[in-house]
């Protein structure tokens, strides 16, 4: 596959007006994305858990324009409220994809969204976002190419692989790791020589037979601090231009890959627990080494970290952690441990959230189209 697989075919474009309606989960890396190259092109290949309870609704209405003009008309709206300032983002999110969805100048879009989980909770929604605008988008191709008599009925047709590789394609290109939204429950995206089917361009599923101990792991989501990000993705991803560990950053991610393909085979609990908690505190480490450097982590991360070990130490139980670049912790268990686990997290971990506050996820198997 090449980005030329996604040019679109020509539609008569007759469709006057309509409203679509899509529902997209986050998603979580075990291995993690962090540096990319020109458009929106992974330095690394990473791999996520898709998450269930975390994502974002989003209702496109489309009325087709009497005289199409020059530029993106759209408004785009957060829980009923207008969002300018959510605008620019879009614009160059449509300004990336134009080629692919040449109706985009041809209608006026209204955009609807919500989540699920709290505006201000530190909890990014560019991954859901993102990807369910970007099945909203496709599900108007869809319709345009369904609708096109000029076309053969095999053409017409658009079958669910493409449309969720599309529609990967294309969220990529709003914000990377929106496109292993689309699908679940493990998704990988970036070329590994491992992962057959991978590509730098989409997400795919995980290929492999997963071991039944990594189907319904949960994700406890500890928010310790529900500020803004401190340091936006696209300011920590440009961080690893020159950084002085990239290179090894990039082998050993691809190497954790490798492992953690295995892993995910064989059961291997503990050897999961040691990729994970890796990859999250390289991370970190890397802010810490870049110039300008960050600390992202609050005393409270550190604290829930140690909590954690003390407590796995003691038990033996399966519990890890994970961090995205904030402060927030992601409690990471197997189904056949919760019980012991979450009362644990209750007891002993919420003191350090900000306000008592937390989400608990878990594995999720993708977006769905609700209208
Ligand atoms: O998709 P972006 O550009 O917001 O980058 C996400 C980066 C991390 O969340 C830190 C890691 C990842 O792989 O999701």
């Amino acid at each position: 596959m090449t980005e030329s697989n996604f040019f679109s075919k020509s539609y008569s474009k007759e469709i006057p007006d309509g409203k679509i309606t899509w529902q997209s989960p986050s998603n979580i890396a075990l291995v993690k994305y962090w540096g990319k190259k020109k458009n929106q092109i992974p330095e690394n290949p990473s791999i996520s858990f898709t998450l269930d309870a975390c994502r974002t609704t989003t209702t496109l209405e489309f009325n087709r324009l009497s005289s199409p003009g020059n530029d993106f008309s759209f408004e785009i709206y957060l829980d009923d409220e207008i969002k300018e300032d959510f605008k620019p983002k879009i614009k160059t999110f449509f300004q990336r994809i134009e080629a692919y969805l040449p109706f985009l100048k041809d209608y006026h879009f209204t955009i609807r969204t919500s989540n699920s989980f709290p505006h201000s909770s530190g909890i990014a929604s560019s991954a859901s976002g993102m990807s369910a605008l970007a099945l909203c988008l496709m599900s108007i191709e869809k319709e345009l190419i369904n609708s096109d008599v000029a076309l053969s009925a095999v053409e017409r047709s658009m079958d669910e692989n493409y449309f969720n590789q599309k529609a990967s394609f294309l969220s990529r290109l709003g914000s990377g790791s929106a496109c292993r939204s689309i699908e679940g429950d493990l998704i990988v995206w970036g070329k590994h020589d491992k992962i057959i089917g991978s590509s730098d361009l989409f997400g795919v599923k995980f290929p492999d037979k997963v071991h039944d101990d990594f189907k319904n792991f949960h994700d406890t989501i500890l928010l310790v601090d529900k500020g803004e990000k401190q340091v936006s993705s696209t300011v920590g991803h440009n961080l690893m231009y020159g950084h002085p560990y990239a290179d090894d950053r990039f082998k050993q991610a691809n190497d954790n890959l490798a492992k953690l393909s295995e892993i995910l085979q064989n059961g291997d609990l503990k050897g999961f627990i040691e990729i994970v908690e890796s990859e999250a505190l390289t991370l970190h480490a890397m802010m810490m080494t870049s110039l300008p450097y960050f600390i992202l982590m609050k005393p409270n991360t550190l604290e829930i970290i140690n909590k954690i070990w003390a407590f796995r130490k003691e038990t033996g139980l399966n519990v890890c952690f994970t961090l995205d670049a904030g402060a927030n912790v992601h409690v990471l268990y197997p189904d056949k441990e919760s019980d012991t686990i979450y009362e644990f997290i209750k007891s002993e971990l919420v003191a350090y959230c900000q306000n008592g506050h937390y989400i608990c996820d878990r594995i999720g198997f993708g977006a769905k189209r609700l209208m």
